[in-house]
């Protein structure tokens, strides 16, 4: 059984990332997969301050726990001014400060859909950046930019672009045959 987290890292209920995201994780269910989808808006995390650090919230804790147990991280990520979300970041500097750093080894697949013409590609590099600070294995391709994401969904919240579904669905796959390879 794997475990994997799907994170969105947008707040917002009826976020495009939160659609992107249930794309992703539809190729992947049915398989020997248990999936555990964490919403930052219910989660509801302080933001960091080295100061909390000695009486961590409970949801933190929360957060931290889900991570470590993970073994497939999906994030879908918005990009706001150009990088990643400030939400978002904040749940990773939490998550970054424990003992042992949750997120190293991880296998993470990032995805990201925005209103803009670039598809959070600049959002998706900030991110990479940061995520490898951390020690995870980031799936490298194919990389998932869905732009002008207002008009990319259909009603019922799958993806209208069939050639995208199918990089998405080798993007989510890539990140499965990893893990069960390094459990090989
Ligand atoms: C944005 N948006 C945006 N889009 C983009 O392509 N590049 C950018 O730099 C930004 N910057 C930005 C800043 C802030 C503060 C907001 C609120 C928005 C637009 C963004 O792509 C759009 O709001 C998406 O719909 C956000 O993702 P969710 O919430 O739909 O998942």
């Amino acid at each position: 059984m794997i475990k994997l987290v799907a994170v969105a890292g947008s707040l917002r209920q009826d976020s495009f990332n939160r659609k992107a995201l249930q794309n992703a994780l539809s190729f992947v269910e049915g398989e020997d997969i248990e999936i555990q989808k964490l919403d930052l808006e219910t989660l509801d995390l302080p933001v960091f301050n080295e100061d909390l650090e000695t009486k961590v919230p409970e949801s933190v804790r929360e957060l931290q726990r889900t991570i470590a147990k993970a073994d497939l991280i999906l994030i879908a990520t918005p990009e706001y001014n150009r990088s990643v979300p400030g939400g978002l970041k904040n749940a990773i500097d939490w998550v970054s400060r424990t003992g042992s750093v949750p997120l190293t080894d991880k296998v993470v697949v990032l995805l990201g859909a925005s209103t803009g013409g670039f598809g959070t590609v600049r959002a998706q590099i900030h991110l990479r950046q940061i995520l490898m600070a951390l020690g995870a294995f980031i799936i490298p391709q194919p990389e998932i930019h869905i732009s002008y994401a207002a008009e990319a969904f259909n009603e019922d919240g799958s993806l209208k672009d069939e050639a995208l579904k199918e990089k998405l669905k080798s993007l989510i796959q890539a990140g499965v045959n990893l893990v069960r390879k390094l459990r090989a």
